[in-house]
């Protein structure tokens, strides 16, 4: 497997505070890398340090397999980035913005129409961006990202601050970028939800310890699939589960018995022929949510 980001023991430290803890990342190539965890986890400082904009205090980062601290415009020009608080010329147009972007890189200017289209700002190409809304501020900034020889782009909470039409409008955006343009891509995100529908792999930091890293499936096998039964009454169906030997938890008036103790027909039958009403009897899944949740909520171990 390919990687695009690569990091061994990635670490940083602000005085005494370890923000990034020995961070092996590896994101591979051609995928959409959500990196998720809740306010403070380290992920904008692990982003910075993937760009080079701050220096690790330990650790390093390979990008294209090539190390960022020793071959640094080689790689940066193949890679767009959206950090946190995008800075940009009020004054100047939305086109006028991206041409700064297009003269460093030196490339050709159908670059800067070709990506304003992507973003959807065509329309709005000769527009002073103070006049700009926050969602076009971002889907500029997201503009700025593309233009260039990309392979790989990282967008560190992109859709901080948006509404929810905003939200859904650059994830679609984002998920029709890899398709587009045959990027790797890596964005960060506080919100499961919002990562969960792009992601193929993702990467779980809390603490700056990265508690799990893998497939979205791998992190759905997670999970106990357990049997959800509705039935009445409620009291005496739990009661006669649990004379049954099976672990049973009554929330919120649905009853949950853990799978791969009893098989699920198995259970119904028992219950019909003990002559229970049964009106509902699934298989369900812990929600991913919940996995996030129990990660990211779990134990300080800072
Ligand atoms: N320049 C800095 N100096 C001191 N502490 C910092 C600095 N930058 C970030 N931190 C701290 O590092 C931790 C991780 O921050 P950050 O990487 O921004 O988290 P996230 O992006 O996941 O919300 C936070 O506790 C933050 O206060
Ligand atoms: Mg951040």
């Amino acid at each position: 497997m390919e990687l695009v980001i690569e990091t061994k023991g990635l670490t940083k430290k602000f005085r005494k505070f370890t923000a990034v803890k020995d961070l092996n990342l590896k994101v591979p190539r051609k995928t959409i890398y959500g990196f998720l965890g809740p306010n403070g986890a380290g992920k904008s400082t692990t982003i910075r340090m993937l760009l080079d904009l701050i220096k690790p205090t330990g650790g390093e980062v390979y990008l294209f397999g090539k190390d960022i601290s020793r071959y640094r415009m080689d790689i940066l020009r193949k890679v767009g980035s959206l950090v946190e608080a995008p800075s940009y010329y009020g004054n100047l147009t939305a086109y006028e913005n991206l041409e700064i972007t297009r003269r460093i890189l030196k490339i050709d200017k159908k670059e800067i129409d070709k990506a304003l289209e992507i973003v959807n700002l065509s329309k709005w190409k000769n527009v002073k961006v103070k006049s700009f809304s926050l969602g076009m501020k971002q889907r500029l900034g997201i503009a700025q990202a593309l233009i260039g020889p990309r392979e790989l782009l990282i967008l560190d909470e992109p859709t901080n601050g948006l509404d929810p039409a905003g939200v859904r409008e650059i994830r679609d955006l984002i998920i029709s970028l890899p398709r587009i343009m045959g990027v790797t891509l890596l964005i960060s995100s506080h919100i499961l939800s919002e990562i969960e529908q792009m992601a193929d792999y993702v990467g779980i930091i809390r603490n700056g310890n990265l508690l799990f890293q893998g497939t979205l499936d791998e992190l759905k096998a997670r999970t106990n699939t357990q049997i959800l039964i509705k039935a009445t009454p409620l009291d005496k169906v739990q009661e006669f589960i649990r004379q049954m030997g099976l672990g049973v938890e009554n929330r919120e008036g649905k009853l949950y018995v853990s799978k791969g103790e009893i098989g699920t027909e198995e259970l119904n039958r028992a219950l019909v022929l003990k002559g229970f009403g049964v009106s509902h009897l699934s298989e369900s899944e812990k929600s991913l949510e919940e996995i996030f949740l129990e990660l990211t909520e779990g134990k300080s171990n800072a």
